[in-house]
């Protein structure tokens, strides 16, 4: 077995930039960035140093103004809005800084929305949910 580590993620020249009237805003540019199977990688910097920014391109929770991210051998930067969409809800985890909970629903519906949408069961999504519950010791 080779012991060269595996790529999982692989962003290429990646650049984000935000457009406010007439002026841009550049978080990062020429970025480069590989992600290894297996390792646990953070990402530190100031607040305000774009952080965030930079996992919501990585995740494809949102497109970066340019470059490419490639998961295992999937680009992701070329997908459509609805291929993306089922490649998150497939493959990607995501804590937000912000909880980002509907306030009119329960913790329980919050919860099993995203199962809703993955085509699991109620039945099957419920138990899960509790099991999370139980996880974080949540009664
Ligand atoms: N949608 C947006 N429109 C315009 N500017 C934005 C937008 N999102 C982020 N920014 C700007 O991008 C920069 C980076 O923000 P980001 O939230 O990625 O920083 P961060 O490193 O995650 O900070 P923190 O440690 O406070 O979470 C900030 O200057 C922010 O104001
Ligand atoms: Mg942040």
């Amino acid at each position: 077995m080779s012991n060269k580590k595996e790529i999982i993620i692989k962003a290429t020249k990646l650049k984000k930039s935000f457009i406010t009237g007439d002026t841009e805003q550049t978080i990062f540019e020429n970025l480069d960035l590989n992600i290894y199977r297996g390792d646990f990688t953070v990402i530190m910097g100031s607040s305000g140093a774009g952080k965030s920014t930079l996992m919501y391109s990585l995740s494809g929770m949102d497109r970066p103004s340019s470059g490419e991210v490639v998961w295992n051998d999937k680009t992701i930067t070329s997908l459509s809005d609805d291929r993306l969409a089922i490649f998150r809800r497939k493959n990607c985890g995501f804590v937000f800084q912000q909880i980002y909970l509907l306030d009119k629903m329960s913790l329980m519906d919050n919860v099993l929305t995203a199962s809703a949408l993955s085509g699991t069961s109620k039945k099957d999504s419920v138990k899960y949910a509790k099991e999370l519950f139980e996880l974080v010791k949540f009664h």
